[in-house]
């Protein structure tokens, strides 16, 4: 197949507030603005920044949990707000999401084999024998004894908990995972292996992932490309090695600055740059981040910086960093910048 699994082009997202008092204008979150990007079969790109940057949007975009502003995604080739019934139906098995917190996502009446059969018997009537023998494979692919299939989600840990939901995420042989802040709610430890987890199962199956967390530390290592979001925006988007190597937008670099070392007794750092993260109901002019930023000039209160594409394949939307010489990038370059191949993930690497 040729062209990227998933592209996203200009997608916007704006929640309307409610009509305030005297009937004063509705105000607007702009929780999403003018995102582009690309993912190809396979490939792990990682979408991080603070809380309320607009992650979880992309991700329910994605899904086409909510619809969008503006823009559009795109899924071989295809615009998933053109699907109809059957075509909707085959799309839903090719994207599957896993969430943050397992406990709430998964049903606590059902045996853990139940919940991870569950998705399959949406499309397919299954007898006990094929249910437990499916039960059973997605249980060992998760790295569980099959024999845990008749726990509750209650008599599971954390770590345990989000296998599970990774192996009904799996159960339909998806060619892509949402993942979002699927680890942040684990111990250190067990944040590695199941990062290490999701490493295999990429080897394995050729899953792609947009893998989304606040925690840069946590992406490091599974990351194929970054992008970076702030208030909406992308403001850097890179090959994972190039930007841990070198970030160049100031906030991928502050963010990089706070992220904790391989040190589970450091705690980790909440806000990570100088100052309150802005509100996206009325974001700051020009370069959103200028108000935190140590080299703002004046034009950056003025003028959005448009993503400017770099000699070493990364974006960056930066008037002092990636200063635009000639024609700023379009939004559909951003978005089929693509990959440089990273060979496989040293597991060993991870913390
Ligand atoms: N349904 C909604 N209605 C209004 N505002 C929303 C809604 N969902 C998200 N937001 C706002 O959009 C912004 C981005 O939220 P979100 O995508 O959840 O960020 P993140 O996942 O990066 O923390 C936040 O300011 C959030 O409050
Ligand atoms: S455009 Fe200006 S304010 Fe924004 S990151 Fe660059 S230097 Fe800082
Ligand atoms: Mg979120």
């Amino acid at each position: 197949m040729s062209g990227p699994l998933l592209t996203v082009e200009n997608l916007t997202k704006h929640y309307p507030l409610g009509a305030g008092f005297l009937k004063k204008p509705f105000s607007v979150v702009k929780a999403v603005e003018d995102v582009s990007f690309s993912v190809e079969a396979g490939e792990t790109l990682c979408i991080v920044g603070e809380s309320g940057c607009g992650k979880s949007t992309v991700a329910r975009l994605l899904m086409r949990l909510v619809e969008p502003t503006g823009g559009r995604v795109l899924i071989d080739g295809t615009d998933i707000a053109d699907l109809k019934k059957q075509a909707l139906r085959a799309f839903r098995r090719r994207m599957q999401m896993v969430f943050q917190d397992p406990y709430s996502s998964l049903n606590p009446r059902l045996t853990a084999g139940q919940i991870i059969t569950e998705p399959v018997e949406n499309f397919e009537r299954l007898s006990r024998k094929p249910r437990n023998a499916l039960a059973a494979d997605l249980l060992q692919k998760v790295g569980m004894s099959p024999e845990m299939m008749h726990r509750l989600p209650s008599e599971l840990s954390g770590g345990q908990r989000q296998r599970l939901g990774i192996a009904r995420a799996l159960s339909l042989k998806p060619a892509l995972i949402i993942a979002d802040e699927a680890v942040s709610a684990l111990d250190v430890s067990v944040q590695a292996q199941i990062l290490n987890l999701l490493v295999d199962l990429q080897q394995q199956m050729g899953i792609a992932f947009v893998f989304i967390s606040h925690d840069l530390g946590v992406v490091e290592h599974i990351a194929h490309r970054v992008a970076v979001m702030y208030l909406g925006r992308i403001v850097e988007l890179a090959p994972s090695e190039a930007l841990f190597a070198k970030p160049v937008h100031p906030y991928t670099e502050a963010l990089i600055a706070a992220a904790p070392v391989p040190d589970p007794t450091r705690v980790r750092l909440e806000a990570p740059v100088e100052g309150e993260a802005p509100s996206p109901i009325n974001p700051p002019s020009g370069c959103a981040f200028h108000p935190r930023c140590p080299l703002a000039v004046e034009r950056c209160r003025i003028d959005v910086p448009p993503l400017v594409p770099m000699a070493d394949g990364r974006v960056v939307a930066c008037h002092v960093r990636a200063p635009a010489r000639e024609i700023p990038v379009q939004p559909d370059v951003a978005a089929n910048i693509s990959a440089t191949p990273v060979s496989a993930v040293s597991k060993q690497s991870i913390y």
